[in-house]
């Protein structure tokens, strides 16, 4: 298909920006990018900070992969081309959440280091935190909350991420996740990085 059409497209300026949003909400919009294998600990981790964040009075949202796979992305297999359209329709959304205000937090798998690199960009390098939850391939595979490693062990999931298809680490993530320790100390030093960049007013969550 041809691009031309995409000069017929011009940018429509709104009244109500982003810094007029921030204001109001008294807080600041961020991404928090949670990038590691299944059964890592990313979605219950990005659970507990949205659920403090809302108990503490932060409008913040959480786009997981299952979900958003489930709706917007529910066209899109686990090939390296396909993962790349999930992260990067994932990476618009969270894009025009950040524009709404709203501290955006993603947990997806995102196995390729080309792939986040291509999110930070996109989303600018102030706007983004990587966190890497790291947890050991055995310790995700004993959990299999979802009985997908048995199934990928078996030849029953084409692809599978740290099975049959790769999971790049990340080589420069904004913090390192231990996912086998709490959640609340998990989210607390979360909540700290996000006090020390200014996002958020309180260093300390009830
Ligand atoms: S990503 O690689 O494109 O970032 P995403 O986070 O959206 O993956 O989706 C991962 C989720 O899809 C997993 O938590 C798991 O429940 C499910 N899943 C199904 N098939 C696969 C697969 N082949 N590899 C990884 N996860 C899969």
């Amino acid at each position: 298909m041809s691009n031309n059409f995409k000069k017929n497209i011009i940018w429509q300026k709104h009244s109500i920006t982003r810094v007029k949003r921030e204001k109001k909400n008294a807080h600041k919009s961020i991404t928090i990018w949670f990038t590691g294998l299944s059964g890592s600990g990313k979605s219950s981790i990005a659970n507990f900070l949205d659920k403090t964040l809302f108990k503490n009075g932060i409008n913040s949202y959480l786009l997981d992969g299952d979900n958003v796979r489930s709706g917007l992305c529910s066209d899109l297999s686990f090939s390296v081309v396909d993962r790349e359209e999930n992260i990067r329709r994932i990476g618009e959304v969270a894009k025009i959440m950040l524009d709404a205000g709203i501290i955006v937090l993603v947990s997806v798998i995102s196995p390729y280091e080309y792939q986040r690199e291509m999110i930070c960009k996109m989303l600018g390098r102030k706007n983004f935190l990587e966190i890497f939850v790291d947890t050991p391939i055995s310790i995700c595979e004993s959990r299999d909350p979802k009985k997908l490693y048995k199934r990928a062990r078996i030849g029953k999931i084409p692809d599978f991420t740290g099975v049959q298809s790769e999971y790049e680490i990340p080589q420069n993530p904004d913090a390192i996740l231990n996912g086998t320790d709490v959640l609340e100390d998990n989210s607390k030093k979360l909540i700290k990085i996000l006090h020390d960049r200014s996002i958020i007013p309180f260093s300390r969550s009830n």
